[in-house]
């Protein structure tokens, strides 16, 4: 999040909502969201308990159950920012996995965003339209071996992105697409490869979707494709430099 105005959504002032808020990159989004003058910001989490940000409204938000995401729409009616942060991977093959672990990734990704989408988008409208931001990442556009599954509920989470934004003129509709970090998420899917770390937490990485010369030729391939359609601008580096890429 480098910036207050997002095509002109301003943070400041903004009462946002994040799922997966109480670790790795959730927390840090609400984190950041309070240091850049948003009025509130309500942390939502499976364990409600486990949210140690000073400053926020802690909430509690399993994105798979259906009650939890009306319930803290109901209780989150000022909302004007809904991060949809939360995710998995369950580093699976299309092949020789459990269809199982491959559904339930399905079922946070994309059906616990597209819960999250649905239940909040009236108070949104409500509001004066606000923004939603889905967080994605460059495996939206490419596969990797072992995280196929994953692969597939960004790409879905991606069009999901799209469709919503046709569906909801007034809202500001975005996908924040990442390369490497360094958090949980990605040193889990290592560990199930058998890899070791690489570099320190913060540094840019090369997760599947990477920060280095081919993390940026797939960019600039998915930009090429995605050119043609005419409803994306261009694909961007972040300008702070964590290896975090995203389209604007
Ligand atoms: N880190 C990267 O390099 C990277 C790269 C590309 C994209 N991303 C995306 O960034 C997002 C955050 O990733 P991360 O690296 O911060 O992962 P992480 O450290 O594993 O954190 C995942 C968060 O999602 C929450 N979550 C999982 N299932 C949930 C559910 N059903 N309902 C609500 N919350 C749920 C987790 O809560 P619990 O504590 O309860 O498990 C946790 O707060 C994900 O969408 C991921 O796909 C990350």
């Amino acid at each position: 999040m480098t910036t207050k105005n997002l095509n002109g959504f301003r943070i400041e002032g903004a009462v946002a909502l994040v799922t997966g808020a109480n670790r790795g990159l959730g927390r840090h989004f609400a984190r950041q969201l309070l240091n850049r003058g948003a009025a509130r910001v309500y942390a939502t989490a499976r364990r409600p308990e486990t949210i140690d940000l000073p400053g926020v409204v802690p909430l509690r938000l399993d994105v798979t159950d259906e009650a939890q995401v009306l319930a803290a729409a109901a209780a989150a009616t000022d909302v004007t920012l809904l991060v949809n942060n939360a995710g998995v991977s369950h580093s699976t093959y299309f092949l020789t996995t459990d269809p199982a672990a491959i559904r339930a990734e399905m079922e946070t990704n994309f059906w616990g965003t597209l819960a999250a989408v649905r239940a909040f988008a009236p108070a949104l409208t409500a509001n004066g339209g606000g923004a939603i931001l889905n967080v994605l990442s460059a495996q939206s556009w490419h596969a990797y071996p072992g995280t196929n599954g994953y692969h597939a509920t960004k790409a879905a989470q991606w069009a999901l992105t799209n469709g919503v934004r046709l569906e909801l003129p007034g809202t500001l509709v975005t996908a924040l697409h990442l390369g490497g970090g360094r958090h949980r998420l990605q040193r889990r899917l290592r560990r199930a490869e058998g890899r070791p770390g690489r570099g320190r937490a913060g540094r840019p990485g090369r997760d599947r979707g990477g920060s280095g010369r081919g993390a940026r030729r797939r960019m600039e391939q998915a930009r090429q494709e995605v050119a043609g359609g005419g409803s994306h601008p261009v694909v961007r580096r972040d300008p702070g430099g964590h290896g975090l890429t995203h389209l604007v």
